[in-house]
């Protein structure tokens, strides 16, 4: 769906601090309160881990 970006493969970096701005609220346009609550609650280790985890998965 094209509201659901495609995160496979997605650099370690660029996934990270995406995910950090959504926690933040930092990130805020378009559909990105979808994003807030999965990740209100995690530590910047949960965050690490999972962009670790999906960009090692091909695109
Ligand atoms: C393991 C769970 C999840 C992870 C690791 C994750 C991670 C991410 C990341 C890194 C982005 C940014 C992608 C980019 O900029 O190209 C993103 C965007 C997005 N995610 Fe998630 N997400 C998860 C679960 C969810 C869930 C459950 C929803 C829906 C309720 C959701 C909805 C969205 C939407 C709509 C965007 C685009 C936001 C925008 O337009 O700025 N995600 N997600």
């Amino acid at each position: 769906m094209a509201l659901y970006p495609r995160i496979a493969g997605q650099t370690y970096e660029y996934l990270f601090q995406s995910m950090k701005e959504f926690r933040t609220k930092e990130r805020s346009q378009a559909y990105a309160s979808l994003m807030w609550p999965s990740v209100a609650q995690l530590t910047d280790q949960d965050l690490r881990d999972l962009a670790a985890y999906y960009s090692r998965l091909p695109w």
